[in-house]
């Protein structure tokens, strides 16, 4: 098997996946443009194709998500509820449909409720082989008097029990967006859909152990790799545009030292 090349590339990334070794990706963090919602200068968007390759360079057990919002024109297009079918028609597992919530500058509409949120479709091939599940701290802790299940006597019984201190987390994340929410690099809001270092974060941390490889064909402005090499993950990263490409080399690896066999 080839050794990965890591680095950011720009590239059509259909192009890019053909070139790459099969099962050679533990997890991709990505999204798409939607239903061509902004303007990325003309820039085609195969979503088959892309589906079908990140199918292929998935390792057994590796996870993919998938972050996307629908367009709103009268009413929702659902291309994204169309992608996440087509997605388990090619073999990946729906493992779970996460929320991600934007605390602020949600979408006004007249006539319909604010939207406030995005998908987060986590699919998997096979079973995952990594869940780190994020924890967050319960309301109550300490010692308590709790019931006990019922003996054969029919009796409850009280012991004196440690509530615990932490729980999951649930699947709806909420992020905070714009300047100091999405991310404090001012360079990244010259590309128009940034999505934010926490939310990338927190997928790598449970879907991934350090030395892993992370994969965004679609990176933007390099938000999954900046989070990718913070964590001590290895990144590899696509986009079509060389203007976007260059914004992520900056916010990626601006401030390290230029790792050995990274472009
Ligand atoms: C929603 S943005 C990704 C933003 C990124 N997550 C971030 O935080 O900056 C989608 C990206 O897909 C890129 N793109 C569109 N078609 C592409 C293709 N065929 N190959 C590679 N990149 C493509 C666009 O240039 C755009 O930067």
């Amino acid at each position: 098997m080839k050794k990965i090349k890591e680095g950011v590339f720009v590239d059509d990334c259909v192009k890019f996946m053909s070139r790459m070794d099969e099962k050679s990706i533990d997890l991709t963090v990505t999204s798409p443009p939607y239903d061509n919602l902004r303007d990325y200068k003309g820039y085609s968007f195969d979503f088959e194709n892309i589906a079908k390759h990140l199918y292929r360079v998935t390792k057994e057990g590796g996870i993919v998500v998938w972050v996307v919002g629908d367009k709103i024109n009268g009413g929702r297009t659902l291309t994204s509820f169309r992608q996440g079918l087509f997605f388990q028609d090619i073999g990946f597992q729906m493992h779970d449909v996460m929320i991600y919530q934007k605390k602020n500058t949600p979408f006004m509409r007249s006539n319909a409720y604010t939207n406030c949120y995005e998908f987060m479709f986590v699919l998997s091939r096979g079973k995952p082989n990594t869940f780190n599940p994020l924890k967050v701290k319960t309301a109550r802790h300490g010692l308590e008097m709790l019931t006990h299940n019922k003996g054969p006597d029919g009796k409850n019984k009280k012991v004196l029990k440690e509530l615990k201190k932490e729980k999951s987390r649930t699947n709806i994340w909420s992020y905070a967006v714009g300047y100091g929410g999405t991310t404090t690099d001012k360079i990244a809001f010259q590309h128009p859909a940034v999505f934010p270092e926490k939310l990338a974060e927190d997928h790598i941390l449970s879907w991934t152990n350090p030395g892993d490889i992370v994969f965004d064909p679609m990176c933007g402005s390099g938000t999954t790799g900046k989070m990718a090499l913070k964590y001590n993950r290895r990144f590899v990263g696509v986009d079509i545009s060389e203007e976007y490409i260059a914004i992520a080399k900056e916010r990626i690896y601006s401030g390290q030292i230029q790792m050995a066999g990274v472009v």
